[in-house]
């Protein structure tokens, strides 16, 4: 069994440990404009305006078994869906507001949809809700809302308190509307004085805002935990759902750590205890997270496959994000970075799942990345960056008991010496992405 003694969770996380690949799915509005889901402040579009994506929302050839297929196909595990994102809008029928996919052209619940096609397809289901609302009008004007140089006028009898209870009111109807949700992922907490500058990189061309000039973008203009009335809304979240996961950018932490776009090279640790956290790290294929037409860093597939696996080799996950076209389709850039993992993931998917950080006295050799299997009887060399020849690894002199190719099972004869273990490589690279030596253990 593996050594690392992980900090126990509220929620159940049993399975998320194991599973360790997610599908994120951000959907609203903002893939009309297709030029980020940030685009409402990012351009300080009018009211008026951004109604005319609500007006044209209609995602016709939307197909949730499609999409539930796609990721199964990717050897994703589970799901979240932005049941409402930064912009207000729902995906899901709700008593609370008129903002949602019920007045649209498209007129159904996709929250339900999502749900019941990730579901059939045997993929644990969870929602992303946004702390933050541009539409609500009791949200206070801040920093990055869309209407941040009208604050004088418009932040007038905003009640956050209002809005705090319209969260709870949303997410009571989020999980008891559509059966067992196995994830919460709330988004997200700013500081109590946010740095304009820092906040508003997205704001190019304009200055920043004057705080002495403008009050409301400064001091209370940050939200977190008070605002939100985090705790309580955690209370309603367990009692509604026990076993569900919830996230920690509610600024009081939670099950799971969610870092973003960013390759960890350690496994975080509780810093009083010392224990391991539960940790899951999310990205996207290209640069946004809702569909943007026009953005064009999409990631390699080799560093695609690459994050799912340095992140299992320091015991984390991964959710990667799809933002499907306003159609409701993955456009072709996204069918072939998922199809990367599918390939991949046919073939190596037990150095993945049920994996972990390889016990300390396993030293991953140059080039290489391991994981182990949480029994401890197998480990998993990734050549990330493929040897010639030989792979020599110190200090397993004596445990292994036999080593093959885990994509298609071809024995890797070995030899040991002072220590280590000599495996003996076809020069030519086996697989086109990242090969994986199973090592059976003694
Ligand atoms: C960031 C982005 C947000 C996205 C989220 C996912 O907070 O601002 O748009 O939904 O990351 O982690």
């Amino acid at each position: 069994m593996s050594s690392y003694k992980r900090k126990k969770t509220v929620g159940d996380t049993s399975w998320f440990v194991h599973d360790r690949f997610g599908m994120f799915i951000h959907f609203g509005l903002y893939s009309l404009p297709a030029r980020h889901e940030w685009i409402k402040t990012m351009e300080r579009i009018s009211e008026e305006k951004y109604d005319l994506y609500f007006k044209h929302f209609n995602p016709d050839l939307i197909d949730c078994k499609e999409w539930a297929r796609k990721a199964k196909a990717a050897g994703m595990k589970y799901a979240v869906l932005t049941t409402k994102h930064h912009e207000g809008f729902c995906l899901f029928d709700s008593k609370y507001t008129d903002y949602t996919v019920m007045n649209t052209p498209y007129g159904k619940d996709i929250v339900k949809e999502y749900v019941d096609a990730f579901r059939a397809e045997g993929i644990k289901v969870g929602f992303y809700y946004s702390l933050l609302d541009w539409h609500h009008p009791d949200f206070p004007i801040d920093v990055i809302h869309p209407r941040r140089e009208d604050g004088e006028e418009l932040d007038k009898g905003r009640d956050m308190k209002k809005y705090a209870e319209y969260m709870r009111n949303q997410v009571t109807e989020l999980l008891t509307n559509y059966g067992k949700i196995d994830v919460i992922w709330f988004d997200f907490s700013y500081a109590k004085n946010p740095d304009p500058v820092k906040m508003l990189a997205f704001d190019k061309g304009n200055p920043p805002p004057d705080p002495n000039k403008k009050p409301w973008m400064q001091g209370n203009g940050g939200k977190g935990k008070d605002e939100w009335e985090s705790e309580e809304l955690v209370k309603l979240v367990r009692s509604l759902q026990p076993d569900i996961i919830i996230n920690d950018r509610l600024e009081i932490g939670g099950d799971t750590v969610t870092p973003e776009q960013s390759n960890t090279y350690s496994w975080r640790k509780d810093k009083e205890t010392g224990e391991y956290l539960t940790w899951e790290v999310c990205h996207t294929f290209s640069g946004s997270w809702g569909y943007f037409r026009d953005e064009t860093s999409w990631k390699s597939h080799k560093m695609l496959i690459d994050t799912l696996i340095k992140s299992v080799a320091y015991g984390g996950n991964v959710i990667m994000n799809v933002g499907p076209t306003s159609r409701g389709l993955f456009d072709h850039r996204a069918d072939d970075a998922l199809q990367a993992y599918a390939d991949w993931m046919k073939y190596n998917s037990r150095s993945i799942y049920g994996c972990t950080m390889a016990e300390p006295e396993f030293t991953a050799p140059i080039g290489t990345f391991l994981t182990q299997s949480e029994e401890g009887d197998r480990l998993y060399i990734h050549l990330v960056d493929y040897p010639f020849k030989a792979l020599v690894f110190d200090g397993l002199e004596g445990k292994v008991e036999y080593s093959q190719f885990l994509h298609d099972g071809s024995e890797i004869l070995f030899t040991e010496k002072d220590g280590k273990v000599i495996f003996e490589l076809p020069v030519v690279q086996p697989q086109k992405i990242t090969p994986v030596i199973e090592v059976f253990l003694k």
